[in-house]
C-alpha cells in the first residue's frame, strides 16, 4: 500500500508551477470526439483522471499520441463506437462528459451510470432533463443510459435548477449541431466552462455568453480539429496557496490566472494571508495569526467547493471559531473527521461545520477521503507535530501531478512510500 508521509514543522518557500486544469482537460478531451481528425491539446496534466479519459476515448476508437509531458494528439477520425462501459465510468464520474459529444457526432450514445468521487449522491438528472428538452430520448437498462435522437436536435431554452458544471458542459456540447439556437439559463460560470466554449468556438461552433449565467449555442453544420492550450488549474493553485498560508511562505504559485480565485484570495486576505497578485501568478505569505472567518461554498464566482477542505484546514488553526457551510455537495465533510484525529476541533451539523481553532495539530495516521480532502490532510501534516501518514493516496493521484515532488522542491519533508497493508493482514516490518 502506498502512503504519503510528512514530517511537520518545516516551512515551505519558493516557487511552484501548476498544471493545466483537470476539470477543463477532461471535457476538452471529450469534446475532440466532435471534431473528427487530429486535435492537439497542450498543458494537459499528467494525472490519473486524464489517463481514464484517455482510455474512454481509445475504447471509442480514438488514437492518442503523447508528446512530451503535457501534449496530447488525439485523432478522432476513426471513432466508431458510442458506448462507454461501466468499468471506465465507474473509475471516474467525469466520463459522462462524452454523452453530449457522442450525441452530437452519432445521434446516439450508451453511457453507464456514473460512479466517481465519494462526495454525495451526484445525480445527473439535470443533464437528462436538459437533453430531453433538446429532443433526446433516454432509456435506462441494466445500469446503462441509452440515449437517442429520434427526430433531430432542436434548439430550445433550458433552465437549470442549479448551476451544474457537468450539465452545462454536456448541454453545450450536445447543442453544437442543433437546428436553431439553444439558450442555457442559470448556466455554470466556472473558468473551465469558458475554456470549453473557447475550444468549441475554435472548432467552428457558435457559443456565446460562456462565463455568464446565460449561454447561447447556435447550431452549425460541422466542427474541425484544432490545437488548444488547457487553462491553468485554479484548484491546484489554491491548494498550494492554502499550504503557503498555513506554513507562512513565501510561496509564488505560477501558471494560473489569479482572477479565477478572486473570492478565495479575498477571503484568504481577510484570514490574515498576504497576497501579491501578478498576471499569471501570485505570491503568498503570512506573518499574522490566522483569523477565523465564515466560508460558504457556492458555484463560481462563489467560493469553490474544491477548496473547502484546504480552507477548513487553515481555519482549524484559526484564532477563534467560525462556520464552514457546504452548499454544493452533500457529504463533503469526511475530511473533517480525519482532521479531528490530528487534534482539530470541528463539529458537523448537517451541511455546516463549526470550526474552533486549535494551536497545533498532532501527526497521525489518516486516510484520504477524496481527492481534495487527501491533499488537505497532507497540508495539515506540514504543520503537525511529528509524522503524519496519509493513506488512500490514489485519490490524490486523480488530480495532482507530482504532488510530493512539488512539495519537496518547496522544502517540505515529505515522501511517498510503500507500507504493508494491515487490512490485508500485512505485518509492520
Ligand atoms: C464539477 C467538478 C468538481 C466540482 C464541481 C462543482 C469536474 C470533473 N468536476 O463536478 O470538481 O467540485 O463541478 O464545482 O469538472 N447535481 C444534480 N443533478 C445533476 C447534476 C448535478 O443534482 O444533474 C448536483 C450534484 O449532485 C452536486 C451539485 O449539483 O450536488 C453540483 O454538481 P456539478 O456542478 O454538476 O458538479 P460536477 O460537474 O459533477
Amino acid at each position: 500500500m502506498e502512503v504519503i508521509r510528512v514530517k511537520g514543522g518545516r516551512s515551505i518557500e519558493g516557487e511552484v508551477t501548476v498544471e493545466g486544469a483537470k476539470n477543463s482537460a477532461l471535457k476538452l478531451m471529450a469534446a475532440t470526439l466532435m471534431a473528427p481528425g487530429v486535435n492537439t491539446l497542450t498543458n494537459v496534466p499528467n494525472i490519473a483522471d486524464v489517463h481514464v479519459m484517455g482510455k474512454v476515448l481509445k475504447y471509442l476508437g480514438a488514437r492518442i499520441e503523447v508528446l512530451g509531458e503535457h501534449e496530447l494528439k488525439i485523432d478522432t477520425s476513426s471513432v466508431d463506437r458510442w458506448e462507454t462501459p461501466y468499468h471506465l465510468v465507474a473509475q471516474m464520474r467525469a466520463s459522462t462528459a462524452v454523452l453530449g459529444p457522442l450525441l452530437s457526432r452519432f445521434g446516439k450514445a450508451i453511457v453507464a451510470m456514473p460512479g466517481g468521487c465519494n462526495i454525495g449522491a451526484r445525480k445527473i438528472d439535470m443533464h437528462i432533463l436538459g437533453l430531453e428538452s433538446l429532443g433526446v430520448n433516454f432509456d435506462v437498462d441494466h445500469g446503462d443510459i441509452h440515449a437517442s435522437i429520434p427526430h433531430g436536435l432542436k434548439g430550445t431554452q433550458v433552465m437549470l435548477d442549479f448551476a451544474s458544471v457537468g450539465a452545462t458542459e454536456n448541454l453545450m456540447m450536445a447543442s453544437v449541431h442543433v437546428t436553431g439556437t439553444t439558450v442555457i439559463e442559470n448556466a455554470a460560470r466556472e473558468p473551465e466552462i469558458v475554456d470549453l466554449a473557447n475550444l468549441l468556438n475554435e472548432m467552428g461552433a457558435k457559443v456565446s455568453g460562456a462565463g455568464s449565467s446565460r449561454i447561447e449555442i447556435e447550431g452549425v453544420e460541422e466542427l474541425h480539429p484544432v490545437e488548444h492550450r488547457v487553462v491553468g488549474d485554479r484548484i491546484e493553485a489554491g491548494t498550494f496557496i492554502a499550504m503557503a498560508g498555513i506554513c507562512g511562505g513565501p510561496v509564488t504559485v505560477k501558471g494560473f490566472d489569479p482572477a479565477h480565485l478572486g473570492l478565495v484570495l479575498k477571503k484568504y486576505e481577510l484570514m490574515g494571508l498576504d497576497v501579491e497578485r501578478g498576471r499569471h501568478e501570485c505570491t503568498v505569505s503570512r506573518q499574522a495569526p490566522i483569523r477565523s472567518i465564515d466560508i460558504q461554498t457556492l458555484p463560481f464566482p462563489g467560493f469553490p467547493t474544491d477548496l473547502q477542505a484546504q480552507t477548513m484546514c487553515l481555519l482549524a488553526q484559526g484564532s477563534d471559531s467560525c462556520i464552514v457551510t457546504e452548499n454544493v455537495f452533500e457529504n463533503r465533510f469526511m475530511f473533517a473527521s480525519e482532521l479531528q484525529r490530528m487534534g482539530a476541533d470541528i463539529t458537523i451539523e448537517g451541511h455546516h461545520a463549526i470550526v474552533r481553532g486549535v494551536e497545533r495539530f498532532s501527526g497521525a495516521e489518516v486516510k484520504s477521503p477524496d481527492l481534495r480532502g487527501g491533499a488537505a490532510l497532507v497540508m495539515a501534516g506540514l504543520v503537525a507535530d511529528g509524522y503524519t501518514t496519509v493513506s488512500d493516496v490514489h485519490h490524490i493521484d486523480r488530480g495532482y501531478e507530482c504532488f510530493v515532488e512539488k512539495l519537496q522542491a518547496l522544502g517540505a519533508e515529505v515522501r511517498r512510500m510503500e507500507v504493508p497493508d494491515l487490512e490485508d493482514g500485512g505485518e509492520v516490518g
